[in-house]
Formats: C-alpha cells, structure tokens, sequence
C-alpha cells in the first residue's frame, strides 16, 4: 500500500498542482456506508483498502500559494520565475466558474489513478477503479463538502482470490493498435 499511495503523491499533475486528496479507507463500518451508495456493491466491502480520489471543488488563491510555497522551499533561488508562472495561471483560473476548476482538478486525480494502477499491477495487488458510484453520497458520508473537496473515482485494491474470480482466465479484450492509432508520421 505505502507503495501504491507513493506513485499516488509522485504522480504528474497540470502545472504541479496536485488538485485533489486520497482516502484511504480500511475501516469495515465505512465501507459498508460507501458500499450502499456504490453500484459494484461487493468490490467495497471485499477489497482490503478502498481509495477514494477527492478533487479540489474549485482553484482558490489559498491553494496554489500553498504549492508556490512548497516549490520556494524545496527549490531554493527559483521564486521570481515561479511568481510570474503562478501569478499568470492565477489569472486564468481564478476567474472561472468553480465547475470549469472542478473539471480540470478532477482530470487530474486519473493520472494519480493510472499510476496507482500501473503500481498495484506490478506488485501483483489487484484492483478495480470505479466511477460509476453515487458521488454526492460518498462526498456526505465522507464530509468532502467541508473540505472543499468532491469525489471523483475510487479504487478498490485487494488480494486475489483466483478461485472465484470469473474474470481472471478470460483474454484481454482491447481495441486492435490498427484502429486505435494513428502514425502520422
Ligand atoms: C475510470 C474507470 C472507471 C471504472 N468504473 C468501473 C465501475 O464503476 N465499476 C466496475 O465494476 N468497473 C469499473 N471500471 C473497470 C473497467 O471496467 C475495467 O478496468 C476495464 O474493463 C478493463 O478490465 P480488464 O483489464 O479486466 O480487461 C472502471 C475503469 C476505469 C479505468
């Protein structure tokens, strides 16, 4: 897990900003709240952590000063450049409408997801992202709301259990590279 959550942290984000916060949830009574407001209903319950992705709900001034300062202090020297590049995207997203900063925080969160993925499948752990949950359930059970924060995936990480897993001998199915790209080359 430790190592799952650290290509969670590592993961690149727009402009370095990191948008959204991780759950980490082990505790069953939790679980079988989030369970009841999920459709996959079983994957809650039957994985050992279940993670909830938490996007900022909007861009606020507070917030990215809050990563200018962390670059200032682990990258000595750099802060004029980072005022100019900071005061500039402050500029732009400030302004939005706090959905339009929602959108772009939660595109985020799936390249935490992707890495999170890529990690659990290395090690071996298996997993089942999940979007298809009632949001505004999981934000009231976990009080996002107050901390400025909505949930936009989860992901259900356990041990495999090879024998009643349907899934596990069926192929891959994935769309052929023919028709999935292009080589414009
Ligand atoms: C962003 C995302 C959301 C998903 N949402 C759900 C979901 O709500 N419920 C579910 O059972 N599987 C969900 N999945 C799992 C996909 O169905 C699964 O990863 C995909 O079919 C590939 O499965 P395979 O690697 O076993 O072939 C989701 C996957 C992703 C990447």
């Amino acid at each position: 897990m430790a190592r799952i959550v650290e290509a969670i942290r590592m993961a690149p984000t727009s402009s370095g900003l990191q948008p959204f916060h991780l759950f980490v949830i082990r505790n069953a009574e939790l679980k079988s709240k989030l369970k009841a407001a999920a459709n996959a209903k079983d994957l809650v319950t039957d994985s050992s952590h279940f993670l909830v992705f938490a996007a900022f709900d909007t861009y606020t001034e507070a917030r990215i000063d809050a990563v200018v300062a962390r670059h200032a202090v682990e990258r000595p020297g750099t802060e004029a450049a980072l005022d100019t590049y900071y005061d500039t995207l402050k500029a732009s997203y400030l302004p939005r409408p706090d959905d339009v900063n929602f959108d772009h925080a939660a595109r985020q969160t799936y390249n935490a997801l992707g890495f999170a993925l890529a990690a659990a499948a290395e090690l071996e752990v298996d997993s089942t992202p999940m979007e298809g949950v009632d949001n505004a359930k999981f934000d009231e059970i976990l009080g996002l709301k107050d901390k400025g924060l909505k949930s936009v995936v989860a992901l259900a990480l356990g041990t495999r259990q090879a024998e009643s897993d349907w899934l596990l001998p069926l192929k891959k199915v994935r769309t052929p590279a023919y028709d999935l790209v292009t080589d414009l080359n």
